[in-house]
């Protein structure tokens, strides 16, 4: 299967923020990935669903809107609306995964479970059966730029491993600090999609995409 990578859009330029939505989908991007922030569940606050909502008429492009809230639930429905494709939720937050899981797929999106770094895999797990994607995140979430935590790699093995074995359809997403060594580095252990923010925006976001789109491709026929 081939990699797939979603920019991530907080590290576009907000001032043109249309016109780098706009590049980043000419270059060929597979997804748009978009972080959302209640200042609560992380210190810092980024966009709301208006911001989705109003850059959804700009491309197809699946929007894959990344929950770093307290509680997501009540905040399903609002940015399903919005033109959320894929919804992604964190299992440390305050919530009910099932239920929330269940509430994100009643809304027409498609549900996904997200890991810190600290977290084990274990606590995922029981959560698989039920979304279409799983993401491992790389950094602490909160801001873009800082950097990949190799101290993960075994969990995305973990991951892959259990997924294979399980026959899951759920597709191994990361976020954090990707560039084109780590591109390299999760394509070998299996990652099938990567997040990158300030590895592709805001400038040279075609050469960008495609550079990090080699490296993962490369590494990942490495696998086996
Ligand atoms: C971090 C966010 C990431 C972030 C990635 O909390 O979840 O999606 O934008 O940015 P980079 O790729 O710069 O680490
Ligand atoms: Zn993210």
């Amino acid at each position: 299967m081939a990699i797939k990578i979603a920019p991530s859009i907080l590290s576009a330029r907000f001032d043109r923020l249309g016109e780098q939505v706009k590049e980043a989908v000419d270059a060929g991007a597979d997804m748009l990935h978009i972080d959302i922030m209640d200042g609560h569940f992380v210190p810092n606050l980024t966009m709301g669903p208006a911001l989705v909502a109003s850059i959804r008429p700009l491309t197809k492009v699946p929007f894959d809107v990344h929950l770093m809230v307290t509680h997501p639930q009540d905040f399903v429905k609002i940015f399903a609306d919005a033109g959320a494709d894929d919804l992604t939720v964190h299992v440390e937050s305050d919530h009910e995964p099932h239920a929330t899981i269940r509430a994100i797929r009643g809304a027409g999106a498609k549900p996904g479970i997200v890991l810190n770094p600290a977290t084990p895999f274990e606590k995922v797990v029981p959560y698989l059966p039920e979304v279409d994607l799983l993401l491992v995140m790389t950094v602490h979430p909160g801001f873009s730029g800082q950097s990949f935590r190799a101290d993960v790699l075994p969990k995305i093995r973990e991951a892959r491993a259990y997924l294979d074995r399980e026959r899951l359809p759920v597709a191994l997403q990361v976020d954090g600090g990707i560039k084109l060594d780590t591109a390299a580095l999760v394509a070998k252990e299996g990652a099938d999609i990567l997040v990158s923010g300030s590895g592709i925006f805001p400038d040279r976001v075609r050469e960008n995409l495609r550079r990090i789109r080699e490296a993962a491709q490369a590494a990942a026929a490495g696998r086996i």
